[in-house]
């Protein structure tokens, strides 16, 4: 993400839904010395582990704010040359509000970078533990229309909202990623 952003050292950049702290803490990293990175979400309990992380890994260049991404309420307009949202888009009740005010934060010819997952026969991460617990039980059909992990499984519901906030799509690709799940017992 932070090479399709073209994130480099000195560039404002926008972290929506930041979670604990990635991919802030990375382009705020490659920014730095003087670049700065702004990570905000509206859960200030997963914000505290991305403060633990920052102060442990001593980067300085990152703010890290409680802030809707839907409205970003007090972020001035033209700010930023890269916006990232991984992994995040698809859980708001309103993405394509979230895309307007991403726009409206970006400078003129700035970059929105956004990653979403793929539909669940291709993502495994979901479809494995499924398919061992539909042996099990009846599991619940995937709701693809509503907030949720496949909400843009369906690029052409991202193509179509990334086109009516204004933005001009200019790439995309899928991308393999390994995903361990943990449950501390
Ligand atoms: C799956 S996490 C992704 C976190 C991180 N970007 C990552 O890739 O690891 C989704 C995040 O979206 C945040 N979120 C959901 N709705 C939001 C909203 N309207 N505004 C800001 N953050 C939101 C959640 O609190 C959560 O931290």
């Amino acid at each position: 993400m932070l090479g399709l952003g073209k994130v480099q050292a000195g560039n404002r950049i926008l972290d929506i839904a930041t979670g604990r702290g990635e991919p802030a803490i990375s382009a705020a990293t490659r920014a730095a010395p003087r670049g700065t990175v702004l990570g905000i979400d509206s859960d200030e309990s997963v914000l505290r582990l991305a403060r633990e992380r920052t102060e442990r890994e001593g980067v300085t260049n990152l703010e890290l704010a409680v802030s809707n991404a839907e409205s970003l309420q007090g972020i001035p307009q033209a700010s930023f040359d890269v916006v990232l949202a991984r992994w995040g888009l698809m859980y708001f009740q309103n993405p394509v509000a979230a895309l307007c005010a991403a726009r409206r934060v970006l400078k003129p010819g700035g970059l929105l970078v956004v990653a979403v997952w793929v539909e669940p026969p291709r993502a495994s991460f979901f479809e494995l533990p499924r398919a061992i617990l539909s042996g099990l039980t009846k599991i619940p059909a995937v709701d693809g229309d509503s907030p949720g992990t496949f909400y843009y499984a369906d690029s052409g519901r991202l193509s179509r909202d990334l086109e009516s906030a204004g933005f001009d799509i200019q790439h995309s690709e899928a991308i393999a990623v390994d995903v361990m799940e943990a449950v501390a017992s």
